[in-house]
């Protein structure tokens, strides 16, 4: 406890331990910030520890408090919290009608691959679109947004209008992108069962690949093969849309400096990229590291270590539960896996699975992962997300408004078993969307 209140007066957190008592009812708007149940003491402080560096906002350096200086010089905000509140899931626009930080652009070159990130980024911008600066250092652009409706119509005559966004950048303040840039947008994940899903054994995941099809049912996940910036090794990819990141660990330190400019022993360089002089030239952190390590395990271990929603099982739910798996979702939505002994309901294979064109990125390859190849996004809290948080933007770039739509963008491999869940009565369809809303 001692510790605890040490550490709270160097971070000024305002959560003491008792506000992370475990409460069973998870209807308020914290069911996704609690910690899992039996954390020892010392757990709690490290997630404690990892809150902090969560939700209290970076400041740029030089600063008094060099614990939480080294912002930028170049970031899109400027607290993991900003883009996933509640812990949940971003939107496509914020409260004030303009498009929200927490659905990134991304930069890479056509088509192209290196070893180290698994993409070409642009030569001026880097990998991803930073809507801010420090003192000096001009932001590098804003991101752009147009919807073309596709029209969708049910054999029954239901009518559904889809949204296929058309994205852009304007506002470039360092000069013109690479000839072969292509642009793509992320939409800030929940955090939910991440530290379960780092611990999923390999060979559980690996045993339904089916790269070549061969038991023919249409579907054919396979695994992404990523790049261990802490080894340099390949490892099965587990995290982000695309399965590029192989640990937990990884995808928070890659976080740190894409999203908010923030170096550690994972990523020891600044986010400028040579043709950026003023984001060279910015005043650094005064330590080799904004992040050290030990506090790169803290907010890893706090991430990790998050309460797993709990669905509602009523007659509704598991009639629902029952044609989802019927029609066929269940075979990359696989719902469970055991893990230390303990049963966890992800409802993914976290394979990369052909989407189809509607889905595609432009060009942008991943480690594997083709344009058009995304992982299977586990379904745990999907529906909660929007009950609880009203978070009810879906895919990888938030075009579904709701998990009808959501299921509808569903093409590739998934084409036949989205076909046979339009081929039900509007009665069943209900059914599934309830029991996802249960989730
Ligand atoms: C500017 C917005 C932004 C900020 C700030 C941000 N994130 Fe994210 N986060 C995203 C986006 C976008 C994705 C999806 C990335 C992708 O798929 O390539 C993501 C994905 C993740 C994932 C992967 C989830 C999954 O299911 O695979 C984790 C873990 C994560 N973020 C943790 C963090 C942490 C920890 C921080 C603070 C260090 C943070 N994020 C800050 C936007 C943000
Ligand atoms: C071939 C594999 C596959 C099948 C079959 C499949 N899905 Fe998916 N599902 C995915 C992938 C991959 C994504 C992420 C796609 C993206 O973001 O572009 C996804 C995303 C979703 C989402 C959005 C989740 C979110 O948080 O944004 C929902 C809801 C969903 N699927 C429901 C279903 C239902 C219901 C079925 C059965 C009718 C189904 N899926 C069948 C692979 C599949």
């Amino acid at each position: 406890m001692k510790k605890t209140a040490l550490m709270c007066a160097i971070l000024f957190c305002t959560h003491q331990l008792s506000a992370d008592k475990i409460h069973t009812l998870d209807t308020s708007k914290k069911f996704l910030s609690k910690p899992t149940d039996n954390l020892s003491n010392e757990e709690l402080e490290t997630f404690i520890l990892g809150k902090s560096f969560f939700r209290i906002p970076w400041v740029e350096a030089p600063s008094a408090t060099t614990a939480r200086d080294g912002l930028g010089p170049l970031f899109s905000a400027n607290a993991c919290i900003s883009c996933h509140p509640h812990n949940g899931s971003g939107s496509v626009y914020s409260k004030d009608g303009n498009i929200s930080r927490s659905l990134v652009t991304r930069f890479s070159l056509k088509d192209k691959l290196d070893d180290k990130n698994g993409f070409v980024p642009d030569s001026t911008y880097g990998n991803q679109l930073s809507i801010n600066g420090v003192k000096d250092v001009p932001y590098e652009g804003k991101p752009t947004l147009k919807y073309e409706i596709v029209p969708f119509l049910y054999p029954d005559g239901q009518k559904v209008e889809l949204k296929k966004p058309i994205i852009g950048v304007s506002d470039l303040q360092y000069g013109l992108l690479d000839k072969n840039t292509v642009i793509a947008h992320r939409l800030a994940q929940p955090l939910i069962g991440l530290g379960m899903i780092n611990k999923i054994k390999e060979e559980d995941i690996l045993k339904r690949q089916d790269v070549d099809d061969k038991d023919g049912d249409g579907i054919s996940g396979r695994p992404n093969w990523a790049v261990d910036p802490q080894t340099g090794e390949k490892k099965l990819g587990r995290f982000t849309w695309k399965a590029s990141a192989v640990s937990l660990k990884h995808q928070v330190a890659a976080a740190f400096i894409n999203d908010m400019g923030i170096t550690s022993p994972l990523y020891p360089d600044e986010n400028c990229t040579q043709n950026q002089k003023e984001c060279v030239d910015a005043p650094k952190g005064r330590d080799e590291f904004d992040l050290p390590m030990q506090r790169l395990d803290a907010v890893t271990f706090y991430v990790g270590h998050l309460q797993i929603p709990k669905p509602k099982e009523t007659k509704e739910f598991l009639e629902g539960q029952r044609l989802f798996e019927s029609v066929g979702c269940t075979k990359c939505h696989v719902p469970s896996y055991e893990v230390n002994g303990q049963k966890i309901y992800p409802y993914s294979d976290f394979l990369l699975h052909d989407m189809g064109e509607g889905l595609s990125d432009d060009g942008r390859v991943e480690f594997d992962a083709k344009p058009n190849e995304w992982r299977t996004q586990p379904l745990w809290g999907v529906g909660k997300r929007a009950t609880i948080l009203g978070q009810g933007d879906y895919l990888h770039d938030g075009r579904a408004k709701s998990i009808e739509e959501a299921i509808l963008w569903h093409g590739g491999e998934a084409e036949n078993i989205k076909q046979r869940f339009v081929g039900l009565t509007q009665e069943e369809r209900e059914k599934i969307l309830e029991f996802l809303k249960g989730l």
